[in-house]
């Protein structure tokens, strides 16, 4: 009788030792980054990398790549509508001969080089700072046709 008790209890009292064994770890394990190690887990959120602790000359810089040009009227839709459609402040509008005549006679090359640099309200580039020379000479095409 007593010795039966003995067993009873020791059974309850591995019962508990497991079942609380599982619930804790059941608490700990909680959470998506169950495929960590404890070290990954526990790693700062930063990195200090001191020089040469990195081959910096493996690190690829973005290539730019050959980007097609955009057509004159790309270029003239995004940045110069804004002004030329309407000729605010004065600009020469879009496709208006009276406008742009004079202006065409110093030739394309000429008014590609005013729009480069800019001139009294006309703003460099026309605001298109990353529109190229040739970008810049097909818009100047296309609202002077
Ligand atoms: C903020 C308004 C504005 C924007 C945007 C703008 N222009 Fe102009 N542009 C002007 C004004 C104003 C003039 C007239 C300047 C003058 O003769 O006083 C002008 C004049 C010009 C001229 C004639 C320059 C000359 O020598 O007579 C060209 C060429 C030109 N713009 C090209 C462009 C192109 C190309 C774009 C777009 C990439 C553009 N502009 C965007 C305002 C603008």
């Amino acid at each position: 009788m007593h010795f039966k008790h003995s067993i009873a209890a020791i059974i309850v009292i591995f019962a508990l030792i497991f079942g609380t064994k599982t619930f804790f770890s059941d608490l700990i394990h909680v959470g998506s980054d169950d495929h960590l190690t404890l070290a990954e887990r526990i790693q700062p959120f930063g990195q200090v990398y001191l020089e040469g602790d990195i081959d910096v000359t493996a690190i690829k810089a973005p290539v730019k790549t050959a980007t097609k040009a955009r057509s004159g009227e790309q270029i003239y839709t995004t940045a110069c509508t804004s002004c030329h459609g309407t000729g605010v402040l004065g600009a020469p509008k879009f496709g208006n001969k009276t406008d742009w005549a004079p202006r065409i006679k110093r030739g394309i090359d000429d008014l590609v080089k005013v729009a480069i640099t800019g001139v009294r309200s006309m703003p460099p580039r026309g605001t298109c700072m990353d529109c190229s020379d040739d970008e810049l000479k097909a818009a100047i095409e296309y609202m002077t046709k």
